[in-house]
């Protein structure tokens, strides 16, 4: 069984920087089964049940984050030219191994998962597993019933490609929300062409069971909670 490092166990959770998770252990604030862990060195395996203050921390084998991603980066975790949402993370974390799962535009903005967690990933995103993601869209143009009509019964794009059908919830003349049960590059883009309407600002909502926490400013990330993960595992 492989042995980490507490204080790396620890910042892979993303909730503390390595130096801020070795003074947790400096200050005797991290327990495992009542007993305090003494140093930053000593190794455990990644399942251990740690306590810090009392609360339980899962330090799982891999890690998972929310990310509200903003304009202007790449869903890459490297690219030779732009900058990648990786650079929004601090060091330790941009070297265990995170990747986006799935992509978003380098203009769309929403959530993001980021996690090193390949088995995960590909449950979600592998085609014909059809997980739901919600988009605020707006257009340059007149949303209609048509548009909505076109969306539900699965439109065909300038190439040819058969999309599923999606929803379009009308809020406004510019303004919708787009379902969508597949991620086909530039889809909702493509799709809004293809009815004569221009996207002028994208943002995801949701993925699955995900929703994003407006509470997170763009650029901002935060760890998954033990309940989203539970329910993202539950429903892949
Ligand atoms: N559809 C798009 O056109 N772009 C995205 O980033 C996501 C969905």
């Amino acid at each position: 069984m492989a042995l980490e490092r507490v204080d790396k166990l620890l910042a892979n959770t993303g909730r503390w920087s390595r130096k801020e998770a070795a003074e947790l252990v400096r200050a005797g604030r991290v327990t495992v089964e009542g007993t305090p862990v003494c140093r930053r060195e000593e190794k455990f395996p990644a399942q251990t049940r740690f306590r810090v203050d009392g609360e339980e921390i899962s330090t799982e084998e891999h890690t998972y984050l929310m990310l509200h991603k903003p304009a202007g980066l790449v869903s890459a975790t490297e690219d030779p030219r732009e900058s990648t949402v990786l650079s929004l993370l601090p060091e330790h974390l941009r070297r265990i191994g995170l990747f986006p799962a799935g992509r978003l535009d380098k203009d769309t903005v929403g959530l993001l998962l980021l996690t090193n967690d390949g088995a995960l990933a590909h449950a979600l995103l592998a085609p014909g597993r059809h997980v739901d993601k919600r988009y605020l869209v707006r257009v340059e143009g007149v949303l209609d019933r048509e548009d909505e009509r076109a969306f539900r019964e699965g439109m065909v794009l300038g190439d040819g490609f058969h999309c599923l059908p999606a929803g379009l919830e009308i809020l406004g003349a510019h303004e919708a929300i787009v379902t969508l049960w597949e991620g086909k590059y530039h889809q909702i883009k493509r799709m809004c062409a293809a009815r004569g309407k221009k996207v002028v600002f994208l943002k995801r909502l949701t993925f699955g069971s995900l929703t994003l926490d407006e509470a997170l400013e763009p650029g901002g990330w935060r760890p998954l909670t033990e309940e989203e993960l539970r329910t993202l595992r539950e429903r892949r």
